[in-house]
């Protein structure tokens, strides 16, 4: 690798545009563990929501954001948000998204809690995958930025309370240090920490935990979003069945074909995500399986191409029977504490994305508001690390290489180990006991787990920080739902960050 300036660690919505801003002012290292193409923004159906149609405004999406995020949004987060919302589609459009149109100009759908269709699609229901594409080809044609993946950042480089660059496994296996002006962390969340979860295998809260490692502060840790629907098949990662189906009219139903969600809410299959997926939990608890009937849509295959073929796939006609749907992690709104700059507790150190907490979610992001995140705060981000100057030279962290040796096998079951202690003691429904439970069961994993699996120790130090923010939360509220506090409390409408040092600070 050539030098860089700027150091971009991930390749997603967030990553590829602030390295597409950042390289206006100097080189830019893209570095990304899988393939470029891996990770959670090609796997965005629904689309991206922005203030656009007519009868909407800023105001009206930004009291959506702040209805669904129960009561911890950070308003300075969610105004920048919502006024830049038209601004950043019309720069995906000229970086190349092919949004969908209808006859009356942008195609808009509905999802749940927008009060109006506020939601942009392109090629259907493949939103993520169309800006994905769209941003490789012109981040990979860019002369100042270089798009290194299978480069395993392993962890920061912290040089006198500074960030001064990354160690990194490049793709020949070998470690190296990476200096850097900046570094943007926009790694995406954790999902992969649950069994059941809609997250890329790549998405297991490595920016999260190096962050963690560094003296980072992290917040809201315990604000996890279950999706209500994805497809009822055991595999991993799950099949998304977007949002916007339920938009266009899907109904839920259980195997008595009651359509619960009207005695759940007044906003029926459109209520929050968080409400919508305790109260599929609850039928399941019961016994019940819970569908999604689509039958009455008409063309679902031409609106919903993606879906109809990984249903298909799977054997589920969505035309001709209702699709068995069962809640999975999605989405982390807690993450690395970050002003609405992207700038952390760490200078020089940055955050954009999933990765970040700027407390614009609270405690439930809105649907289709996170590619939006992405968008936004990556040219914040980008302008303000631009202006920083070097910060120090960097000191080599280690000379060890980890050790690949071990059996793949082995890690596998590892992972799933983990995987299911998350589901079953920090899942949709949470109680101290549970919770106090996953946490001495991480830390035997924790002991068991040899220092080589890297990934691991991160998946394993992220779920930490999730049980211990959610032994903290004694209500319910948003993602957060414990069975022992099921009630929101005035005096809990507070956020937390804490540092690798303990510290708390509300
Ligand atoms: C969906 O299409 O339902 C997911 C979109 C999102 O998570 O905002």
């Amino acid at each position: 690798m050539n030098h860089a300036d700027f150091i971009v660690v991930g390749s997603g919505i967030a990553g590829l545009l602030t390295a597409w801003e950042l390289a206006r002012q100097g080189e830019v290292a893209v570095l990304t563990k899988g393939r470029s193409d891996a990770g959670n923004t090609a796997r965005a159906q629904g689309g991206i929501a922005a203030a656009i149609g007519e009868g909407d405004s800023a105001g009206l999406h930004s009291r959506d954001t702040i209805r669904a995020g129960a009561g911890l949004c950070a308003q300075e987060a969610v105004d920048i948000l919502v006024q830049g919302g038209p601004e950043a589609i019309a720069r995906l459009q000229r970086l190349g998204t092919p949004f969908d149109h209808g006859d009356a100009g942008w195609a808009l759908t509905r999802e749940g809690s927008h009060s109006v269709p506020r939601i942009l699609h392109a090629r259907g229901d493949a939103t993520g995958a169309a800006i994905v594409d769209a941003l490789l080809q012109r981040v990979s044609a860019h002369p100042r930025i270089q798009l290194l993946d299978h480069t395993t950042v392993l962890d920061l480089i912290i040089h006198k309370g500074i960030c001064t660059g990354v160690q990194v496994l490049d793709q020949q296996g070998t470690l190296r240090v990476l200096p850097a002006r900046a570094v943007v962390l926009a790694t995406g969340g954790c999902g992969q920490v649950y069994r059941y979860t809609t997250n890329h295998p790549v998405v297991t809260g490595d920016g999260l935990a190096m962050a963690h490692r560094a003296g980072a502060r992290l917040m809201d840790m315990e604000m996890v979003q279950f999706h209500p629907t994805a497809l009822a098949v055991e595999q991993n990662p799950m099949v998304l069945v977007s949002e916007a189906v339920r938009g266009e009219g899907a109904r839920l139903i259980n195997d008595r074909g009651d359509a619960f969600m009207d005695r759940v809410h007044s906003w029926g299959d459109l209520a929050p995500r968080d409400v919508v997926s305790r109260a599929i939990d609850r039928e399941m608890r019961k016994g019940s399986r819970v569908f999604l009937d689509a039958r009455h849509l008409h063309s679902f295959s031409t609106r919903f191409p993606t879906i109809d073929r990984l249903c298909r796939s799977h054997g589920v006609d969505p035309a001709r029977e209702p699709i068995p749907v069962v809640p999975a992690a999605h989405f982390l709104m807690g993450g690395v504490a970050a002003d609405t700059d992207g700038q952390t507790s760490i200078p020089h150190l940055f955050a954009v994305g999933e990765v970040a907490c700027t407390g614009v979610h609270g405690a439930n992001r809105l649907a289709s508001n996170s590619l939006l995140e992405g968008a936004v705060f990556a040219r914040r981000t980008a302008v303000k690390a631009a202006k920083l100057p070097w910060g120090g030279h960097p000191v080599e962290a280690s000379s060890e290489i980890p050790s690949m040796c071990e059996h793949e096998q082995v890690r596998a079951s590892r992972k799933q180990a983990l995987q299911r202690l998350m589901w079953e003691h920090a899942g949709i429904v949470r109680d101290h006991d549970l919770l106090l439970k996953g946490m001495k069961a991480l830390t035997r994993l924790a002991n068991e787990t040899p220092s080589s699996d890297w990934e691991c120790h991160n998946m394993i130090c992220v779920s930490q920080l999730i049980l211990k923010a959610a032994l903290w939360r004694k209500e319910s509220r948003g993602g957060h739902y414990r069975s022992d506090y099921p009630e929101a409390k005035a005096e809990w409408a507070k956020r937390r960050s804490s540092n690798q040092r303990g510290a708390a600070s509300e």
